[in-house]
């Protein structure tokens, strides 16, 4: 089976620059989009931040950095995507924006063997193949933040995903960047979100209710049960906008109350407080 060459990668957030950073560092030919310039820049900047990184920590050589470097272009245009083998869309969390990604990729993408993948974790690839002529090379390839750093992935093929493109999109995953692969069903949250979402969410009712301050709540969870950070503060790392549009389609699908966003979610993303990327959330970064 032909391995990946050219990659595209919609959008260049926190989870898009991470995933353009490690299919680079793979050897793969990216190409990056973001809707306006200075969202392209910024998505620049935090990819040449990360392998900086990687370089202050010994884990890449300069020679490596600079060749992952070359390896990226940065457009505007999703019209630059012609040639792409796979394109990973990780663009905000909703439904409206990624079928409309995906109903442009259908277009503009010339080889009828090509993959469109999601780095969805809670909209319905079926939905999204839907919005293509070719539903059979549509899957999820749901990557996990900081995605330099972690191993796992999750393959969520829809009911008319080809076993080619499973195939092809397992030896992308596994063997060309080397991530542990484990595979889900195509239901919203599918393995891990389905586990986590409902334990971050509990954990800001405990907060909401009084029963514990934040850093409470964050240090029982590192020191009683070995986790490397506490739910407020991975909520903050995942972004509360993002957390709570997981929650609304998990309860969409499900009706079940444990995904419901409780109100001081929504409250918090009333007010910008993000998390990490907009400098406060349950914790302040401005510092
Ligand atoms: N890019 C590149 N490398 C990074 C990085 C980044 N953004 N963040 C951390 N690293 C590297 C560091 O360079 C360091 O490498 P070294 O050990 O060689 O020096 C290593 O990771 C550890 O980093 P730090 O020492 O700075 O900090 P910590 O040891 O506290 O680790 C953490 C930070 C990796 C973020 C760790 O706290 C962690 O794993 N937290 C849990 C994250 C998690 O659960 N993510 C999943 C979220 S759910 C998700 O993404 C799904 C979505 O659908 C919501």
């Amino acid at each position: 089976m032909a391995e990946i060459r050219r990659v595209g990668v919609v959008g260049a957030g926190l989870m898009g620059s991470g995933i353009a950073e490690v299919c680079a560092r793979a050897g793969l030919d990216v190409i990056v989009s973001e809707a306006s310039p200075a969202a392209m820049e910024a998505g620049r900047e935090r990819i040449a931040k990360s392998l900086a990184r990687g370089v202050r920590s010994g884990k890449l050589s300069e020679q490596d950095r600079d060749a992952a470097q070359g390896r990226m272009r940065f457009t505007t245009d999703l019209g630059d995507f012609a040639d792409r083998e796979l394109v990973v869309e990780a663009v905000a969390e909703s439904e409206q924006v990624k079928t409309e990604v995906f109903t442009t990729l259908d277009k503009v993408v010339t080889d009828p063997e090509a993959i469109f993948a999601s780095n969805t974790s809670s909209i319905p690839i079926m939905k999204l193949g839907m919005a293509t002529q070719r539903p059979a090379n549509v899957i999820g390839i749901h990557f996990f933040n900081p995605v330099p750093v972690l191993k796992l992935v999750e393959l969520v093929p829809s009911l008319l995903t080809s076993q080619e493109t499973a195939l092809r999109a397992r030896g992308f995953a596994a063997g060309q960047l080397r991530k542990e692969v484990i595979t889900a069903q195509d239901r919203a949250g599918f393995v891990v979100n389905s586990l986590l979402i409902p334990y971050l969410l509990s954990a800001i009712r405990m907060m909401e209710s009084g029963y514990a301050s934040a850093g409470d709540i964050d240090q029982g969870m590192v020191l009683g049960c070995a986790h490397p950070m506490g739910p407020l503060q991975l909520t903050d790392l995942i972004g509360l906008d993002t957390t709570k549009a997981i929650a609304e389609s998990m309860y969409e699908e499900f009706k079940e109350p444990l995904y419901s966003p409780p109100p001081l979610l929504l409250r918090m993303v009333d007010a910008g407080l993000l998390g990490k990327k907009s400098g406060r959330g349950f914790y302040d970064y401005s510092g």
